[in-house]
Formats: structure tokens, sequence, C-alpha cells
């Protein structure tokens, strides 16, 4: 997996904002918008696109235009919701799949209870979107999912990255001959008895949206 780390002052800015334990659940939300914007446009460095033939007033040229099939924008459920509205805002010709996993606390792996994803994949780049990249296996079981429908490049956004985690989706996909890529805000130092990344920002599904 190739592992981007976005290094910079605006991100890590938002983060610390984030991560802070009086940052409100609205405060929060926005944060994430604003985080997600500015990792999506790391993230879609690769992103494929065609020559797009156009006349500027003075003459004509060639720009770009994306590809298609068209990126897929693939949040997990619930919290990978709150990073939707970034991504679609900087790709808003993605088209968006849903994903349902849920950690067992207990075990601390990852069950599928929902999809909503188009059966056939083929020859789609795919945008994972989770806030926290912990104990790696939501993750990997996402992209393995996505890759047995066909996508053949996969990108997963995510606020936080434990360095566990990053090794088991490594291990979990070291099968997998697609290109694979996580874009994150930032790795921070390990993962405690419970799963939560260290130092982290907590349970971001519950910092976004409440202990429902
Ligand atoms: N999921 C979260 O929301 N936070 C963590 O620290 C780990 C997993």
């Amino acid at each position: 997996m190739r592992v981007h780390v976005a290094d910079h002052p605006l991100i890590t800015h938002k983060l610390t904002y984030l991560r802070d334990k009086r940052t409100d659940s609205p405060t929060f939300r926005r944060l994430t918008e604003e985080l997600v914007t500015l990792l999506a446009y790391e993230a879609t460095r690769d992103v494929r696109v065609e020559p797009f033939d156009i006349e500027t007033p003075v003459a004509p040229t060639t720009g770009i235009k994306l590809s298609n099939p068209k990126p897929l924008i693939v949040p997990i459920l619930r919290a990978g919701l709150g990073m939707l509205e970034g991504m679609v805002r900087l790709l808003p010709s993605a088209e968006v799949g849903f994903l349902g996993m849920q950690r067992n606390e207990e075990t601390l792996e990852a069950i599928t209870y929902a999809n909503r994803l188009p059966d056939d994949l083929s020859g789609r780049q795919c945008y994972v979107v989770d806030p926290m990249l912990a104990t790696g296996g939501t993750l990997a079981d996402a992209i393995r999912y996505l890759a047995d429908r066909g996508a053949d490049d996969i990108t997963a956004v995510t606020l936080l990255a434990a360095p566990e985690g990053i090794k088991a989706v490594e291990e979990a996909l070291a099968d997998l001959d697609i290109p694979i890529n996580l874009v994150t805000g930032a790795l921070d130092e390990r993962l405690n008895e419970k799963g939560y990344i260290v130092p982290g920002l907590g349970d971001a599904g519950d910092r976004l949206y409440g202990v429902v």
C-alpha cells in the first residue's frame, strides 16, 4: 500500500481542533468537511482523466476532464458519512456507493451489515472514506469487497491512521495486485488496548453524530 501522510500546516491545524475534546459536534462536522476537501485534493492526484477540446474566447485549446467510468466514492457507514460531503464537493461527477461496516467491540473484527454498491466495478477507481484507520479490519474488508467486484485502483482517505492498522491492511491485502493507496491527515503513535488511536480524537462517529 502506498501511504501518503498529508503533511500540511492547515491540515495539522484543523486536526488539532478536531482532536480537542472540547470541540462540539457542529464544529467537528465542519472541520471534518474542510479537512476532507484538503485530503481529497491529495487523494485525487492520480484520478483518471482524458483530453478535452474546448475554445477559450481567444483560441482553441485542449484541457482534461474526468474519464468514464467516473470514480466511485464509498463512505463506510456511519462515520464515513461525515467525510462524504467534502469528497463530493471536489469530485461532483463521482458516483457514491455505501458500505455499512461495524466493529465488534469485543473481537475488534469488522462485520458488513449493509451495502449499496454496483455489482460490477470493473475499471473503476474507488475512494473509500472512513475517518479512522485503527485496527485496519474494516478498511481491509472494504477494500477487498471493492476489489472482488472489479475495482482496479483503490484509495482510502482517512483523517488519522495508526501504524498497527496500516500494517494489518498491508498484510490482509498482500495478495491483491492492484494499486492501493492511503491518504491520511496524520499518522498517530499507536492503538490502545481498546483499539482506539492514541492520541487520536476519540470515537469519530460519536463525535460527529452523538452517542446513539
Ligand atoms: N474508531 C474511532 O472512531 N476512533 C478510534 O480511535 C478508533 C476507531
